[in-house]
């Protein structure tokens, strides 16, 4: 039975991973336990091979843990992904190349009804539950000033629904018709992200979305993410080999282990929001940093 508790975590226990033949197999993930609450913004930085991307498989459901298990929200990663409910954004945008700016990030509406019928049932299930108006009257984004604790956001974020108001707000209001190859590379992960944020997902699942980008649009890239995400209140999980960036996005780190990959760390990050990448005044940010390179030394990552 799913408890309200259940309904508003995301769970990993005991999750491992190995690949290969029997005799010659490569364990990629060691028993990870994680846990996060609906509404956060947790990364996970570790080293290159150390099971970020299979950690994230895991959750999207696109494999499953040897041993372990995942519960998303009191939902396995199979139902949510049946029901729509998981944003998947991997490394590089992956656009339909013929289709338009806007038709790309229609797209995930415009197939697979019958997942939305699951969904819809599953959104009603939740109105229904005792709890459900207490967490709609819950704060989608702590006030500025205010001390980052665990958010709960509300279970359908419908205001970020409407493609066009998203790639307007992410900057991209000129370019609806444009096709994808006329784009920067900065642009075309914008339309990414407004197609991630259009499915109205429970879940988003960004596997190092910013890694090809230079530093400055990367920059501006983060902070546009950062300002839906505290609009919209999903939860996100989010895979970077960047600390700084790690810092500024997120309530708390994930910090990995090499191979094969355990969880070494989870370093909460208490700076107020809003926050934006690259301000002079962030030396609190700063010093979340230099925590996180030191626990990375101790899991026996060489930084350069
Ligand atoms: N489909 C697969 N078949 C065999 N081995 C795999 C497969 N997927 C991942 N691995 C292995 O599992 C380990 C973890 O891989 P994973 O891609 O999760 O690492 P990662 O932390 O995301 O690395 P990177 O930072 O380079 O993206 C690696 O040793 C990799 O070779
Ligand atoms: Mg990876």
């Amino acid at each position: 039975m799913v408890t309200a508790s259940d309904s508003d975590r995301l769970v990993v226990t005991g999750a491992s991973k190995s690949y290969g033949r029997p005799g010659s197999r490569r364990e990629a993930l060691a028993a990870v336990d994680f846990e996060m609450t609906r509404g956060q913004f947790v990364s996970i930085i570790g080293p290159s091979g150390c099971g970020k991307s299979t950690l994230l498989r895991l959750l999207a459901g696109l494999e499953h843990p040897d041993t372990g298990s995942v519960s998303l929200f009191g939902s396995t990663p199979a139902e949510a992904s049946a029901a729509k409910r998981i944003a998947f954004m991997p490394q590089v945008p992956a656009l339909l190349p013929w289709a338009s700016v806007l038709a790309n990030v229609k797209l995930p509406s415009r197939v697979n009804r019958r997942a939305d019928a699951r969904r819809e049932a599953a959104e009603r299930a939740v109105a229904g539950r005792p709890d459900a108006r207490r967490e709609a009257a819950l704060p989608v984004a702590a006030a500025p000033g205010a001390p980052a604790a665990p958010r709960y956001s509300q279970p359908t974020p419908r205001a970020a629904a409407d493609p066009v108001a998203l790639l307007t707000e992410l900057g991209l209001g000129d370019s609806l018709k444009a096709l994808p190859h006329e784009l920067s590379g900065g642009m075309q992960q914008r339309v990414a992200i407004a197609r991630a944020f259009a499915t109205q997902a429970d879940l988003l699942l960004m596997d190092e979305p910013f890694s090809a980008l230079d530093e400055f649009t990367r920059e501006s890239t983060q902070d546009q993410l950062l300002a839906l995400w505290q609009k919209v209140g999903s939860t996100v999980v989010f895979v970077t080999h960047s600390v700084p960036e790690a810092v500024v996005l997120s309530d708390a780190v994930v910090v990995m282990s090499p191979r094969p990959g355990h969880i070494a760390s989870i370093v909460p990050i208490d700076v107020p929001r809003p926050r934006r990448s690259g301000l002079a005044e962030s030396a609190a940010l700063h010093e979340y940093e230099d925590l996180i390179r030191e626990k990375l030394r101790l899991a026996g990552v060489e930084l350069s």
